[in-house]
């Protein structure tokens, strides 16, 4: 059997500014997955990148006094800085101005504008040039407001090609309707569905009154405007129609799953539009577009236009970079939106982080230390029916975890990670090994205390990777753990071991005083 093959991809940003937390939201779950997969050892290629073209970005540099080139160079620079500070383990950065991507999106133009998908019209309509977008009279409103941010649009009339929506609605229902996990989570694809019933309009793909774009080859007054742009990306990294297409072949064509991540502002484009280029250029629809939700601060949905801004590094400077993975992974439902606020980042820090997962370990090595010398074995049998409780549940949560994370559930995932945590918790207190090491003829059944606890971690520490790699790492060292005893198929209660785990365990997180940290933060913001 051929090997599985796995691409996941997130939005490229637009290079406007710096990218928040919000953004780098998307780019994290999508790096777990990839993480998740390259521990399970499916071959896996990640796929994140830039959105460089448009008049935002035209007028952002002209004001920087920087060329467009200049100005998205860096930017770009210090995007993917920022995501090797955050771990993030892409195979590649896309940018819009690369040229091998200006080379697909015009070969991929020619080629519809000869189908004649694409066709030359003229456009008038209500535009608003914060969103680069035209709206409809019904959309806009009495008072001529933007249905997406709010702000005021005005009358405009351009020359443009057109990409023929019409033509594909039907077919594109009859995809959504074959294949039921297009689009997920599920409420979000009776939004497309209905959207898309309610009747499409062709697509103004063009624009002349942009410079700072993709010209088209056909007649380079017009570039190509950005949804055609910025979606091809998600080809042209991989080689498509601008040289060696063996990476589009393998992750593509052959892919087992294709998954794009994108927030729910984004959907409509790449369950709507993507597809339709896709069947105008006989490319296999073979991906699953997943939509998330927002994350909200106090004040409404973070971002660069409100100035709400969180910085990922704000964080991480802080607190760690696994703190922040942790928190952005666990508060987000796939669904939903979630919250970023410092009180509910500092709890979570401190309940599941400091409390449940930092105490079980050190606690864990202590008692070893303590009891055995560091030295762990596997006891001769169960001793307490608390035992096979944790291993019932222990057997429970890795089939759970499994089945979350394949699926993008990673909060429900983690949650029945931190269920056997606790689980195991608990199961100190009941078995009080305090107690049996007072007494010489209770020895192996400490052993056997100390050995529950220790297989629970090692299997929390592998679980755990795909989030935070480096509190993995560290549980993993401590613990005294060799390779194949952390790898995904050692996922499994009961392994044989003999290990000596390190002398004094180290603080993984440490405990904050809330209000301290929140005085700090405020001053700091000041
Ligand atoms: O839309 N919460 O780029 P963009 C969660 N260039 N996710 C958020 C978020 C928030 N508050 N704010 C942003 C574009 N995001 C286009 C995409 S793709 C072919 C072209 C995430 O810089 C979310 O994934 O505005 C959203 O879809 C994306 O950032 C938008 O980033
Ligand atoms: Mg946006």
């Amino acid at each position: 059997m051929a090997k599985k093959s796995y691409y996941v991809t997130t939005p490229i940003y637009y290079a406007s500014g710096m990218v928040h937390i919000g953004n780098s939201y998307s780019t994290v779950v999508a790096d777990v997955f990839a993480r998740y997969h390259r521990l399970k050892k499916d071959d896996t290629f990640f796929l994140t990148g830039m959105d460089e073209h448009g008049l935002k970005i035209e007028e952002a540099a002209a004001k920087k006094g920087m060329s467009p080139q200049e100005f998205v160079d860096d930017i770009a620079l210090k995007t993917s800085e920022l995501w090797k500070n955050l771990k993030i383990t892409n195979d590649d950065f896309i940018r819009t101005s690369d040229a091998r991507h200006v080379k697909t999106v015009q070969a991929v133009f020619d080629r519809m504008l000869k189908n004649g998908d694409i066709y030359l019209g003229s456009y008038e309509g209500w535009y608003c040039t914060p969103c680069e977008s035209f709206w409809t009279d019904t959309q806009v409103g009495e008072n001529h407001i933007c249905p997406d941010c709010g702000r005021e649009v005005h009358k405009a009339h351009e020359e443009c090609y057109f990409l023929n929506l019409k033509k594909y609605q039907q077919q594109l229902l009859d995809y959504i309707e074959a294949h039921p996990d297009f689009i997920q989570p599920e409420t979000r694809k009776n939004e497309v569905v209905s959207f898309v019933q309610s009747g499409l309009e062709d697509l103004c793909v063009s624009r002349t009154t942009i410079k700072w774009g993709v010209p088209v080859l056909a007649n380079p007054k017009h570039v190509v405007y950005v949804w055609i742009d910025a979606l091809t990306n998600y080809i042209s990294a991989l080689g498509y129609e601008n040289g060696d297409d063996s990476l589009y072949k393998k992750y593509w064509e052959n892919a087992t799953e294709i998954i794009h991540v994108v927030g729910k502002d984004i959907l409509r484009f790449h369950a709507v539009y993507w597809p339709i280029m896709c069947m105008a250029l006989n490319v296999p629809i073979n991906f699953k577009v997943y939509a998330h939700g927002w994350i909200l601060m106090k004040e409404g949905k973070m971002s660069k236009s409100k100035g709400n801004l969180v910085y990922p590094m704000d964080v991480v400077n802080r607190y760690g970079l696994d703190a922040l993975r942790y928190y952005l992974v666990k508060e987000m439902p796939l669904g939903n939106d979630g919250l970023f606020t410092w009180e509910r980042f500092i709890e979570r820090f401190n309940v599941d982080l400091a409390n449940d997962l930092g105490n079980l370990v050190s606690r864990t090595i202590s008692m070893i230390n303590k009891y055995f010398g560091g030295k762990i074995r596997k006891a001769d049998k169960n001793y307490f029916s608390f035992d096979e409780e944790l291993e019932t549940l222990a057997k429970k949560v890795i089939e759970d975890y499994k089945h979350d994370f394949e699926a993008f559930h990673f909060q429900d995932g983690l949650d029945a990670i931190w269920s056997l945590i606790s689980r195991a918790n608990k199961y100190i207190d009941e078995t009080t090994p305090w107690v049996l090491a007072k007494d010489e003829s209770k020895q192996e059944e400490l052993m056997d205390v100390m050995y529950h606890l220790y297989e629970v971690l090692r299997l929390v520490s592998i679980m755990i990777t795909p989030v935070m790699e480096d509190s993995a790492k560290t549980i993993q060292e401590e613990l005294g753990l060799n390779k194949e005893e952390v790898e995904f198929t050692a996922l499994e209660f009961g392994r044989d071991t003999e290990n000596t785990v390190i002398e004094k365990p180290l603080v993984l997180f440490k405990r904050l005083n809330m209000q301290e940290e929140l005085d700090k933060i405020n001053g700091d913001n000041k």
